[in-house]
């Protein structure tokens, strides 16, 4: 376990967060936290800690609904739970992800949240509710590793590509079976998801590095190019983004809670369990994603 200071050093901020790595590219474990009442010296180490690490767990924290907006709050402006589906009757920022909903969805797909928005969350924060005895782990994927391991010319290649983003095949239904009304996002109560287009490389707003911004939850194509080229580039990122080496995997104890920064990964739940798995999400609002310029 190391103690690493994530911001300059004030007399405020030198006692540092207690993180123990993952692995050599991303990912900690956030230790001496409790997430009822951190100081605001915490918070601000934490917000630099998930732009550097990307991923942060926090072991045994025992949070309420209520708590879990709490400190959504503090991290950042909570969006509605999903821009689409069902919300906790009374927390609208909170979106429970329960395998015993006959609606659930699966999210056994590697995917960025709510990415088929103009303005996807800057960042999620996940609590384990119930859990199998066995199963249903997470996997992070850190898309500026991804992106930085690319040889230079695919690096050129993608630098200058958009892609569209189309929420209607995971969500389209969804939406119509409730009267095609969903939830506010961006001001707007959400009637119709309309593809939207993104960079296919993000520049992180506070790092300035650049991440692959695609995903095969939400991404349906290429712009510009033929479907068969927008397929083979496609499939190359996908295969090159979620490598061994540029993963991490968690498994989950009731009580954890994983917050994790949708501006530079994507993530993937394991569909292996068979007992009802009960996760509660609240996502942070975020920017209108940007490319590079050069
Ligand atoms: C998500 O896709 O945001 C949830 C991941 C999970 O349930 O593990």
């Amino acid at each position: 376990m190391t103690t690493i200071a994530t911001a300059p050093a004030t007399p405020s901020l030198r006692a540092g967060l207690e993180l123990e790595r993952l692995g050599p590219g991303f990912g900690a474990i956030v230790h001496g936290i409790d997430l009822r009442r951190p100081t605001e010296v915490q918070m601000e180490q934490l917000r630099g800690a998930l732009v550097e690490h990307k991923v942060l767990f926090f072991r045994g924290q025992d949070l309420a609904d209520a708590d879990q907006v709490a400190f959504a709050s503090r991290l950042g402006k909570p969006t509605a739970g999903h821009p689409v589906a069902a919300t906790a009757a009374a927390h609208a920022e909170i979106y429970p992800i329960d395998s015993t909903d006959p609606e659930f969805s699966f999210s056994d797909e590697w995917h960025t949240d709510v990415t088929f928005m103009q303005t996807p969350p800057a960042a999620s924060v996940l609590r384990a509710v119930r859990l199998p005895d066995t199963g249903g782990d997470t996997s992070w994927a850190d898309s500026q590793l991804a992106y930085e391991s690319l040889s230079e010319p695919v690096r050129r290649l993608v630098d200058g590509l958009t892609a569209v983003h189309d929420g209607n095949r995971e969500w389209g239904a969804y939406l119509r079976r409730h009267g095609g009304r969903g939830n506010e996002w961006d001001g707007r109560t959400v009637t119709g998801l309309t593809p939207v287009e993104h960079p296919v490389v993000r520049v992180h707003p506070v790092s300035g590095r650049r991440g692959l911004f695609v995903n095969p939850g939400f991404t349906s194509h290429i712009v510009g190019v033929s479907d068969a080229e927008s397929r083979g580039i496609l499939d190359l990122l996908y295969a090159h983004l979620t490598k061994p080496e540029h993963t991490i995997r968690h498994r989950w104890a009731v009580g954890d809670v994983g917050v994790w920064d949708n501006r530079s990964t994507a993530h993937y739940a394991n569909r292996d369990y068979t007992q009802p798995r009960v996760m509660a999400r609240v996502t942070i609002r975020g920017d209108r994603p940007v490319g590079p310029t050069t």
